[in-house]
């Protein structure tokens, strides 16, 4: 089995979860120059949307070189789009693919996308070997234009990309959920394997528990059982903490490595289990809005002030501090708030 970089990692693999709304490349670019994630991935991606030509969604694959490890996550249901949009994912130099069949929210999984191709797990299956294929298409010369991919995002990409991406070929993994209604881990991921993915991240939460209660390590722990028969990697996720749960986790429940979220939400040290003082903290907060405004100038700021919140928690006056900052609009005035920390 072909596992590309996967293979390059040292153990244990300790990443960064992709988390709409949150990794964008500015939040990315904070945590690889902060800490030291095993491998980083991107918001998902709606694949109609790009195959139909939305260039303004390639925002989200925008990537700087010291994100490497840096995989592209995509998600929706039709397998054409999914072809177009591996091929895409290819010419922008990613290091892989991830498939998004975990994700909740009811706009993406009631259209049978995400978490819904729990319930369609032929489709998944296909969309699997779908992505494979592109991925060997596309390393043996497959262009763009011969995958009838849209002259506008074509255009895109090599405005993004002006040196063309090596031809190599890309590991493709999957990220999923132990089940839909019920918790059907070992039927599902027996299912998966099938097709062969270079990795499983598994999110110990059924579709319909969301984010309520707690992340079923056990339900992980026997997918593990069933991923060591084969090649595919197993990464475990869920309610990891800090780096020393991370690394129990992947002992006691014998995965190869985990991916975390929420515990990295204003702490961009956490991949090297570092403490920071209010100091580093407002410090830091000021470098991520000043990243934020050289690699989006067109967003609106206000997608920066949920992590100004992050970062603040545990300051002394916080609440004081917070009300203002979610009115702020740039990063000087972040900075004139934060001033009596730095
Ligand atoms: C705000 C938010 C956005 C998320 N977006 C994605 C996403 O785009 N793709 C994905 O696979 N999972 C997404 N997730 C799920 C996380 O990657 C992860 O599986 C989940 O939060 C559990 O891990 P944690 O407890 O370490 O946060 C998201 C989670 C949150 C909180």
């Amino acid at each position: 089995m072909f596992r590309g970089f996967w293979d390059t990692l040292q153990s244990p693999i300790i990443g960064l979860s992709p988390m709409d709304g949150v990794t964008d490349a500015a939040y990315r670019y904070t945590v690889a120059k902060t800490s030291h994630p095993s491998l980083i991935m991107t918001e998902f991606m709606n694949v109609e949307g790009l195959a139909r030509g939305a260039v303004s969604m390639l925002h989200a694959f925008k990537y700087d070189e010291i994100e490497r490890p840096i995989v592209a996550q995509i998600y929706g249901s039709e397998v054409d789009s999914f072809y177009k949009v591996a091929l895409m994912v290819c010419e922008l130099g990613f290091d892989g693919i991830d498939i998004n069949m975990g994700c909740p929210a009811n706009k993406v999984a009631r259209r049978g996308s995400g978490a819904g191709l729990i319930q369609t797990p032929d489709l998944a299956t296909t969309i699997i070997k779908t992505v494979q294929q592109a991925a060997n298409d596309w390393a043996k010369g497959k262009t763009p234009e011969e995958a009838d991919i849209r002259p506008k995002i074509i255009r895109a990409i090599r405005e993004m990309r002006p040196t063309p991406s090596a031809r190599r070929l890309l590991p493709i993994s999957v990220k999923t959920r132990i089940g839909f209604n019920t918790v059907t881990t070992e039927s599902w991921i027996s299912h998966l394997l099938k097709a062969k993915p270079a990795a499983i991240t598994l999110h110990g939460r059924t579709f319909k528990q969301l984010y309520s209660g707690e992340a079923d390590w056990e339900e992980i722990a026997k997918a593990a059982v069933l991923c060591k028969k084969t090649d595919t990697l197993i990464v475990g996720n869920g309610d990891v903490k800090n780096i020393q749960d991370a690394q129990d986790k992947i002992e006691k429940y014998s995965v190869n490595g985990v991916l975390v979220g929420r515990a990295t939400f204003g702490n961009p040290w956490f991949f090297d289990g570092y403490s920071p003082t209010p100091q580093e903290c407002a410090k830091k907060a000021i470098e991520h809005c000043e990243t934020f405004e050289r690699i989006y100038p067109e967003r609106l700021f206000f997608n920066m002030r949920k992590h100004l919140a992050w970062y603040l928690k545990g300051f002394d006056g916080a609440r004081e501090l917070r009300v203002k900052l979610m009115q702020s609009n740039n990063s000087d005035e972040v900075r004139e708030i934060l001033a009596s920390f730095l």
